[in-house]
């Protein structure tokens, strides 16, 4: 990947005039607090396609020198167009503007695969690099992962305080990061390899810490510091576990051992161990907090729509009978399965899709130079009445029939790029689910407002979110005093 220095071509999409001085940072700073309220107010304003700054970028994603400026779009026609044109929307490193400092020093070192994986390349190399890695998702291969899925659930399930407020997202982040350990490096945490996987938790939390990129210097107590600290560990872990791995050979059943002995079919290439860094650096980020996202906004759904849950569980217990699901009863749970779409529909985990335009084009009707970041939306997409009918509303029984193009849905992005690891998700998100709610109720505590975060990669719930788990009794309720927060924005609640 080549990043150069592009001619200074001015963006024409229209957008806020900055106001002197501090005007651009004030934007840039009220976008990073909240991009879906931010942008919502942009598209009332200008239009389905808008800017942020004319004549002039942050490269907050783009790790280009110069950023003509950064661009909004929603809606299938956009869609289409973004995630079909992979000669001109081209993806970067998860490391962002980060990823500029890779040749500083022997430290930044490991910027350069850390967050590269497929999100890094782009044209050819996409595709060959796409291809070495889809037997590790194929059907068959993603199946083999069931039992580890059911173990890891149930362990996490049967530590839970009965009775106790917990905090559900995190209970739903420890089990998706113990399922992603084991299946990638084929070891729990706490066990040797699964050490990898904490230190890969922790340099995906400091990265995703505003203060690393606004302070990006290799100083002790910043942020930057402690994260390029963990990286470098995490280097020397990965690389030891690798050579162990090679040295042991065979396919032990992990994602790993999978990617260490693939083979491109016709040049007989197989990934560097540096590709290896990055690739799994990648599937591991992309790979849990989504899935624990989706899981923590289904349970809130869930909490709130208390006959939806009545139904939900009369179709897990008719089918299931008390047992985790095998992939054949999976199969059988029709009721399971829309009211995971209607969620990743109305609270999208991924509300955004970014890419860089690696040449001039045309969005929307208007010219984009050569640089431009585009933040194609699937929330907004999401909540286009003339898609869906009340789309504010949770309303799973609207995928009875109803078949919306990739363009018109798509929370796991479309095209080429569209989630490698869809198929894995859905498999455990409802055996998760599946699994906890046959064992208990979980009751919303409206202690604190349910709000979404930042948003600029997945949306979680910005405080988390406080449920007191009870054995399932079935006296599903919304909780006594209601619901607030700006999540009322984005879906109607029963009164
Ligand atoms: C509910 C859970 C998930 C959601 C909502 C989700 C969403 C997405 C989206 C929207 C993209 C495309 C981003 C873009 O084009 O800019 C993507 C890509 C990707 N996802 Fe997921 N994802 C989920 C779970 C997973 C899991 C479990 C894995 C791996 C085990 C995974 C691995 C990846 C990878 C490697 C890519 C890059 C694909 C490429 O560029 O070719 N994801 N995901």
């Amino acid at each position: 990947m080549t990043v150069t220095t592009l001619n200074k071509a001015k963006l024409t999409v229209p957008g806020p005039r900055p106001l002197p001085i501090f005007g651009r940072t004030l934007l840039l700073t009220n976008y990073i607090k909240d991009t879906i309220g931010f942008s919502k107010k942009l598209f009332k304003t200008y239009g389905s396609v808008a800017s942020l700054v004319q004549g002039g970028g942050f490269g907050i994603y783009s790790p280009l020198d110069y950023c003509p400026g950064m661009v909004f779009a929603y809606g299938p026609e956009n869609v289409r167009q973004v995630t079909s044109q992979h000669d001109v929307y081209y993806k970067y490193p998860l490391t962002g503007g980060l990823y500029r400092r890779r040749d500083e020093s022997k430290r930044t070192e490991p910027l350069k695969h850390f967050g590269v994986g497929l999100f890094g390349v782009n044209g050819n190399n996409h595709r060959q690099q796409r291809q070495l890695l889809m037997p590790a998702f194929h059907k068959a291969r993603i199946e083999s992962y069931r039992d580890d899925m059911v173990s890891i659930a149930q362990s996490v399930l049967d530590g839970l305080d009965i009775g106790q407020p917990l905090n559900i997202c995190q209970i739903m982040r420890e089990v998706t990061m113990r399922i992603a350990t084991k299946t990638l490096f084929g070891a729990d945490i706490g066990e040797g390899a699964g050490n990898c996987g904490t230190l890969l938790q922790r340099v995906g939390y400091l990265l995703g810490n505003t203060k690393t990129s606004i302070f990006p210097y290799d100083i002790p107590g910043l942020t930057y510091h402690q994260m390029l600290n963990y990286m470098a560990q995490l280097d020397d872990e990965m690389r030891a576990l690798i050579r162990q791995k090679r040295v042991t050979g065979g396919d032990t059943g992990d994602v790993l051992a999978m990617l260490i002995q693939a083979r491109d079919a016709e040049t007989g290439l197989t990934l560097t161990e540096d590709e290896l860094l990055g690739h799994v650096s990648v599937i591991f980020s992309a790979g849990h907090e989504t899935s624990a996202t989706a899981l923590s906004w289904t349970l809130f759904l869930l909490s709130q729509h208390p006959d939806v849950a009545a139904d939900l569980l009369d179709e897990l217990e008719g089918v299931l009978q008390g047992e985790p699901p095998t992939i054949e009863k999976l199969q059988q749970l029709p009721l399971l399965e829309r009211v995971i779409k209607e969620s990743m529909r109305v609270l999208s985990p991924v509300p955004w899709n970014g890419r860089v335009t690696s040449q001039p084009t045309e969005l929307g009707g208007y010219e984009l130079p050569e640089g431009t970041e585009v933040y194609i939306s699937i929330y907004h997409t999401h909540h286009m009445a003339e898609i869906y009918s009340d789309p504010e509303k949770f309303n799973p029984q609207r995928w009875e029939g109803f078949e919306p193009t990739m363009h018109e849905y798509n929370p796991f992005s479309a095209g080429s790029r569209i989630c490698i690891g869809a198929g894995f998700a859905m498999m455990e998100i409802k055996m998760i689910l599946a699994m906890l709610l046959m064992r208990y109720r979980l009751q919303f505590l409206p202690q604190e407002p349910v709000n979404r975060s930042g948003a600029l990669i997945v949306m979680v719930p910005k405080n988390g979110m406080k449920m007191i788990i009870r054995k399932q009794d079935r006296e599903f309720n919304q909780g006594a005093s209601g619901v607030w927060g700006n999540v009322r924005e984005m879906v109607q609640l029963p009164q």
